[in-house]
């Protein structure tokens, strides 16, 4: 489900989501609030920390960085952990312990941090990557894979995530799950998928 835009009207305030949004809205519009919400954040992510970096620049392949992602795909994430659409064994346990003001708070602290290019793949099949990704990705994650709103960023991700991502997506169930992902990936042979990782990882 695409979410469009930070900006919801002030009338549709009646779902929590979209409370969850107007209040990340004031947030990230005003220094000060977005100040105090990054600390808040900050004493928050200790744990976080050991998996995804205390800079958002995850400490493991497997695991995906957080760092410079727009915060209204973080919360987004969040909220598919807890209601079930995505599932992981650490991230779906963790998500349902977290209050709204921490997962607002979080969000706002790691969109805030920069992400660090990984090692790219080897020469060829990044070339193959860089050209593939312009043609069938960059329309929605951005010309350099800086992502945008909840299209995220995949840029500096490592390639072991990135693959790990999309193969998820090519195995999911599209009446279970909306998507453009699915459709996108689906079509992926491997090749490609290490193609795009190693061209990714590397920006
Ligand atoms: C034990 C390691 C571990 C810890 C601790 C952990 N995570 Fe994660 N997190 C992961 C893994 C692995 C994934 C990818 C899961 C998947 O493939 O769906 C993930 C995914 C995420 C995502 C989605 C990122 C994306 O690019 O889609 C967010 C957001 C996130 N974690 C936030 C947090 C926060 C906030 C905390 C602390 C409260 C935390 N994580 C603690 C391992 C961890
Ligand atoms: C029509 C828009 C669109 C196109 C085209 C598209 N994506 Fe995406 N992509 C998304 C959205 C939206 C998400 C967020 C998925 C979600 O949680 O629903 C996403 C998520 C991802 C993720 C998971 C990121 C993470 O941190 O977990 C990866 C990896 C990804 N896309 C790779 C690609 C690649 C590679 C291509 C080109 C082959 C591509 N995408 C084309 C919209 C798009």
């Amino acid at each position: 489900m695409i979410v469009v835009g930070l900006a919801a009207s002030p009338i549709a305030s009646a779902s929590p989501a979209d409370d969850a949004m107007s209040q990340l809205n004031a947030i990230m519009a005003d220094d000060a609030k977005r100040q105090a919400s990054y600390e808040a954040g900050h004493e928050r992510i200790r744990f976080c920390g050991y998996c995804h970096g205390e800079d958002g620049n995850s400490k493991r392949e497997y695991i995906p960085n957080l760092a410079a992602q727009h915060p209204l795909y973080l919360f987004n994430q969040f909220e598919k952990f807890r209601d079930g659409t995505r599932e992981d064994y650490v991230m779906s346990k963790l998500a349902k312990t977290l209050s709204l003001e921490e997962r607002i708070n979080i969000a706002v602290y790691y969109s805030q941090q920069t992400a660090k290019p990984r090692t790219a793949g080897n020469p060829a099949t990044v070339e193959a990557g860089e050209k593939l990704f312009a043609v069938r990705c960059a329309g929605c994650h951005g010309g350099k894979a800086q992502g945008f709103r909840d299209m995220p960023r995949l840029a500096g991700q490592p390639a072991e995530y990135l693959g790990i991502a999309l193969r998820r997506f090519k195995e999911m169930d599209p009446t279970k799950h909306s998507t453009p992902m699915i459709g996108v990936a689906g079509v992926l042979s491997e090749s490609e998928i290490e193609a795009l990782s190693g061209y990714l990882a590397g920006q």
